[in-house]
């Protein structure tokens, strides 16, 4: 049987050291601050800005919440950011994906500082996560790092297979694990002999979206799992990319949904606040 990851209790760990720091920056007269922007009404995504400002309350981060209706234009969402950039009290903007059809994803996080982009989806942050020194890294890439180095998993000279190639999760966490001297495989839906790729992992990262997509015949023995899911099951139950039951049989260390990955984001985005918080008081000494 796996070492199932205490994500939970990770995601504590991270928070306490964020609400120090949090402290830290208060002492100094700053409040850290970050503006949440909400377009539309995507169900999960009500739920996830949920989480984060009540992660935000818990560490002592201010958190301002502004929505803009299903019907929003990408203007007046840019409207909103530009207002939110040129506020000194706000040092990160968060804009929750996905967006309605009708604005353009890429033109809201290039008009995002990205100084104040606390997810890490800013041209200039993609580039700096591509050449190193990156100070605001995506979450969710991130959050699987910490839990790998808090459960004494070394990626160096590990064969990482990811699973899925979306620009919050598979390129980004296919980069650090590089960066960890991993040798790293990205797969997705063209990939061929799926099974045959995945079975060479030593660490699979699934984040395809897709419930109980990794099947136990698709992973090796004694593998690392990261399981990046977030999906219901058939019977409405939560559930991850990975079939939990019979893959824990099989690996030697698993994330569970829930409880994995999921609160590990949102620790990292109150990490992410505070970096974003003390770099532009910073820049203003
Ligand atoms: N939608 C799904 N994941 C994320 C995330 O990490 N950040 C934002 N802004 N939107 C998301």
């Amino acid at each position: 049987m796996a070492e199932i990851i205490d994500g939970k209790a990770i995601a504590q760990k991270v928070k306490t050291e964020a609400a120090q720091e949090a402290e830290a920056l208060r002492q100094q007269g700053v409040e850290p601050t970050i503006a949440v922007v909400l377009v539309g009404d995507n169900q999960a995504s009500k739920v996830y800005i949920r989480n984060k400002m009540l992660a935000c309350e818990q560490t002592g981060i201010r958190s301002l919440k502004y929505e803009l209706p299903q019907s929003a234009s990408q203007q007046e969402l840019l409207e909103l950011i530009n207002i939110l950039a040129g506020k000194k009290d706000v040092h990160g903007i968060l804009v929750q994906l996905p967006l309605p059809q009708q604005i353009d994803e890429q033109a809201v996080l290039r008009s995002i500082p990205p100084q104040k982009d606390v997810d890490g989806f800013h041209p200039q942050n993609v580039g700096c996560l591509l050449t190193g020194g990156h100070p605001l890294t995506p979450c969710t890439p991130a959050g699987i790092l910490r839990l790998l180095e808090e459960t004494g998993v070394n990626p160096a000279g590990k064969h990482c297979v990811v699973l899925g190639r979306s620009n919050i999760v598979g390129k980004p966490v296919s980069i650090l694990m590089l960066e960890k001297d991993a040798t790293v495989t990205i797969c997705h839906s063209k990939t061929k002999n799926l099974a045959s790729m995945t079975r060479q992992a030593d660490i699979l990262i699934a984040a395809v979206g897709k419930p109980k997509f990794v099947t136990a015949d698709m992973v090796k023995e004694g593998a690392v799992v990261i399981d990046v899911g977030m999906n219901r099951d058939e019977n409405n139950k939560l559930c991850g990319d990975v079939d939990f039951a019979r893959v824990q049989e099989k690996c030697s260390v698993i994330t569970p949904v829930p409880g994995g990955v999921g609160p590990m984001t949102v620790a990292m985005l109150m990490k992410n606040t505070i970096t974003a918080a003390k770099m532009q008081v910073k820049h203003r000494e």
